[in-house]
């Protein structure tokens, strides 16, 4: 969507992953003040989201949508302020239907200018547009009635479209909003995680600066797969530039967690100013290669290894872009180091079963 937003995929905090409907404006605030303590948010971790269930069920006697009295009695003014006075930015919630997917609040359908001018007036930055409960009509006819009304409200809100990839938003996403689901909802393992992100590649040629194929949020630090897992998911995320927001809680984030979501290295590869989605290059059983181009004629290349044992993985620069003879400074990014020495023709690595390496490739000569 051509309203300055999403130059690079988003990267912050989502409430959904980790707490559901059992949010209220203490995690909210705690969670602003968590990404600053612990370093995220200069890493670039700036939208604080949240998810559905903030909303009293019935609108106000002029019809705006409310806060929940019990849960966010100071209003969503008051903590957009207050993330902004943290240098971070507020996202919210709301759905192109009649109720959101909880039933426990009202849906957008029907209110978009009212709705997008109060998201507007409270200082909201980033509006997630869920699909439930509905009329039935075309997401392609509900979702783009928001877009303009957002586009009156006069503030910059990314527009984060959450149609599940049903209507294939991917093929129609990049007028409408910044970024579009492509996948049901994520959960917190392996399988699920790993099948969002074949999905979502598939797509990968509708991705570009302004408008993102999104797999879903991250799982990282809840707890379902190993660390081997969540490196697999980080490194996959970051290369198929989807964005990058943290769905545990980071008020109480493990030193295993923040190494994974504050790998410097493989958020730059998702922040490229590029923005070219990886794709499967090469797929033999259990052994694949993504590869993306960087800026700088550099590629950003993960080995991955999906089966029950431990391969030797070769990556051919005929398959990930480099020409044939070029020799190639390799720098893996979950070692932080520069391997020596230089590569010609192909790159070659054990990578132990659930597992990944992820390189950035530089030819230099
Ligand atoms: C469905 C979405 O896909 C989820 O990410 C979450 O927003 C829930 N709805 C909330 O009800």
């Amino acid at each position: 969507l051509a309203n300055g937003l999403g130059s690079t995929p988003p990267m912050g905090w989502n409430s959904w992953n980790h707490f559901n409907c059992m949010i209220d404006e203490k995690i909210i605030r705690e969670t602003a003040d968590a990404l600053i303590s612990t370093g995220l948010a200069k890493l670039g971790y700036e939208y604080v989201n949240i998810d559905d269930c903030w909303a009293e069920i019935s609108r106000d006697d002029k019809g705006s949508l409310v806060a929940k009295s019990s849960t966010f009695p100071s209003g969503i003014k008051a903590l957009a302020d207050y993330v902004h006075s943290k240098g971070l930015k507020l996202g919210i919630y709301s759905d192109a239907g009649y109720y959101t997917c909880s039933k426990k609040m009202p849906g957008s359908l029907g209110h978009e200018e009212q709705d997008a001018k109060t998201f507007a007036s409270w200082g909201i930055d980033y509006l997630k547009y869920d699909n439930c409960n509905n009329d039935g009509s075309k997401p392609t006819v509900r979702y783009p009635v928001m877009t303009r009304a957002l586009m009156k409200a006069g503030r910059p809100i990314f527009f984060s479209l959450c149609e599940w990839g049903d209507m294939h938003p991917a093929t129609w996403g990049f007028n409408v909003g910044n970024s579009w689901r492509t996948t049901n909802d994520i959960s917190d393992t392996w399988e699920s995680m790993i099948s969002r992100s074949d999905q979502n590649e598939v797509f990968a040629d509708l991705a570009r600066p302004g408008g993102w194929n999104d797999p879903d949020m991250l799982e990282i630090g809840n707890g379902g797969m190993t660390k081997n897992e969540y490196i697999v998911h980080f490194s996959l995320w970051a290369i198929s530039k989807a964005p990058l927001l943290i769905g545990c809680d980071v008020r109480n984030i493990s030193k295993d967690t923040m190494e994974l979501i504050a790998n410097k290295e493989v958020i730059a590869v998702n922040q490229d100013k590029l923005g070219v989605q990886a794709k499967k290059v090469r797929m033999e059983g259990d052994q694949e290669i993504w590869a993306a181009p960087l800026s700088k004629y550099r590629v950003a290349v993960v080995l991955l290894n999906r089966g029950p044992v431990r391969y030797s993985i070769t990556a051919e620069w005929d398959d990930i872009g480099i020409p044939p003879s070029s020799s190639v400074v390799a720098r893996d990014l979950w070692e932080h180091k520069t391997l020596k020495p230089r590569f010609v023709g192909n790159l070659t690595a054990t990578v132990d079963s659930h597992s990944c390496k992820m390189y950035i490739l530089e030819p230099v000569s």
